[in-house]
């Protein structure tokens, strides 16, 4: 098979214009939103890659289901519906639906520490994740594999957990101190990175040597079950329900930001094995968090789409193309020279900015500076996941140097074509070409939490 791309498995029926702006148009809105593309408004964006959170196509089947939703504050039809779809997916007992996945996250991990000096372990948090174990009273610990922090060299699966240091650490803290390991699939911070079965079953073995519980955050679940189906012996030809299934078994808990691979807009997921002392807990929490159980802050016609998508995420045909655009746009980058993380993983194409501008120091976010740049070169949003992500040290104040300095171009679901991801390629590459001349940042305003969503810079002239 010598194809350049694989194409869509949908045609298009609806369309939302877009608008091509001018570079002097984009630089007084860059201006204006004080050089972070956070507070560009997306009507100024042509191509919008800051997230595939939420930003997907819904299929005809979805928006047909949107008028079948059943309002009802107790027992919707919407639920038990969604509640069906979930159980047939996971094979476990409770399922509590939430306004998104850090809706899920406030509910679930209050419940799981129940004394001082708790500790997660995560291949690596995402950082709402890293949030709520912190306001839960408990530390936030990440051990993947050193390989991810390598851009250039493969590694099929680059989420991975590194075991041994895994088991060092349960040993070092004390068993009866780990609140929780958390397995992030794919591994969002480190580029949508999947995690393999063969690891995933080593952690298990891991936590039932010494009994802890495991969680699966699992935004992307069906994208990681697809790359295993890809890469891993012996799952080439099982279909992506039983790969997912055999992951789900190896878990207690299952929380899902649903804006990801549920292809819905909104909606996220508490979904409980067997532990009905916690389903319980989690039920009565979430009255005051999020809404009655039954409906967890969604409308039932939120539920009814999510019951749809959930399970067209699943489909091969849909996970082979959308795969394949993050795939197409990372070559494109790789063949000009531009370094990424390598392989690209499910749902973005993450630049190393270290490489891409290692003269400007972290302290200048080299990333956002790309991002910047990238804008204004074709009016394309890209996210910054570094340095000016990561904040300050609570303690000492400095800036924190991130591990690595990326640029986030991540792709909605059923969204761009290929053409979009060409124009996206093309920009990037100019940036590139032209890389010594791009300039650091500095603070303009700097809020004292979450800096990134909010903050204004200026080019460090
Ligand atoms: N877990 C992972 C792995 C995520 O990527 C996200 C969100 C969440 C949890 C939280 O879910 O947004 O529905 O509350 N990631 C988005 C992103 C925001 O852009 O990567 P949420």
């Amino acid at each position: 098979m010598n194809k350049k791309y694989v194409a869509p498995p949908y045609r298009i029926k609806m369309v939302e214009p877009i608008k091509i702006t001018t570079r002097e148009e984009r630089e007084n809105y860059l201006r204006v939103a004080g050089y972070n593309p956070f507070s560009l408004r997306s009507e100024d964006v042509y191509i919008d890659l800051l997230t595939d959170s939420g930003t997907g196509a819904m299929s005809q089947y979805q928006w047909a289901a949107l008028m079948m939703g059943d309002e009802a504050y107790a027992g919707s039809r919407s639920f038990y519906k969604l509640e069906k779809v979930v159980k047939q997916i996971t094979n476990y007992q409770y399922v509590i639906p939430a306004h998104q996945g850090r809706g899920a996250e406030q509910v679930v991990l209050p419940q799981l520490v129940n004394k001082e000096g708790l500790y997660f372990i995560s291949n690596m948090h995402f950082d709402t994740t890293r949030a709520h174990v912190e306001m839960a009273g408990a530390r936030a610990l990440d051990c993947v594999i050193d390989e991810c922090f390598d851009t250039e060299t493969y590694h099929p699966f680059k989420g991975n957990f590194d075991v041994i240091q895994l088991e060092k650490i349960i040993n070092e803290k004390g068993p009866e101190n780990i609140a929780g390991i958390i397995m992030t699939i794919t591994n969002n911070s480190a580029g949508g990175q999947p995690v393999s079965m063969e690891n995933m079953k080593k952690v298990r073995v891991i936590a039932d040597k010494y009994k802890i519980r495991v969680l699966i955050d699992g935004a992307r679940y069906a994208e990681n079950s697809y790359f295993i189906k890809q890469r891993e012996k012996g799952y080439e030809n099982k279909s992506i329900e039983e790969i997912a299934l055999e992951t789900f078994a190896l878990a207690d808990i299952f929380l899902m930001s649903s804006k990801k691979d549920g292809l819905s807009n909104i909606g996220g997921l508490i979904v409980i094995k067997d532990d009905v002392d916690l389903y319980n807990k989690c039920r009565t929490y979430i009255v005051p968090m999020e809404g009655f159980p039954t409906y967890g802050g969604l409308a039932g016609r939120d539920m009814e789409a999510l019951s749809v998508g959930l399970l067209e995420a699943l489909e091969e045909d849909y996970l082979q193309h959308r795969l394949d655009q993050v795939r197409f746009l990372g070559d494109k980058l790789r063949e000009a020279g531009v370094p990424i993380q390598y392989p690209t993983g499910g749902h973005a194409v993450f630049v190393d900015c270290q490489k891409f501008a290692p003269h400007i120091p972290y302290d200048q976010f080299p990333a956002q500076s790309v991002c910047n740049a990238v804008y204004l070169e074709a009016g394309v949003r890209p996210v910054e996941i570094g340095s000016f992500l990561l904040g300050r040290d609570p303690d000492t104040k400095e800036n924190l140097k991130s591990p690595l300095e990326l640029m986030r171009l991540t792709i909605p679901r059923r969204t761009y074509t290929y053409a979009h991801l060409e124009v996206v390629a093309d920009a990037v590459i100019e940036v590139y070409k032209n890389r010594e001349k791009l300039v650091g940042l500095e603070f303009d305003y700097e809020p004292p939490v979450l800096r990134h969503f909010t903050a204004r810079l200026k080019p460090k002239l």
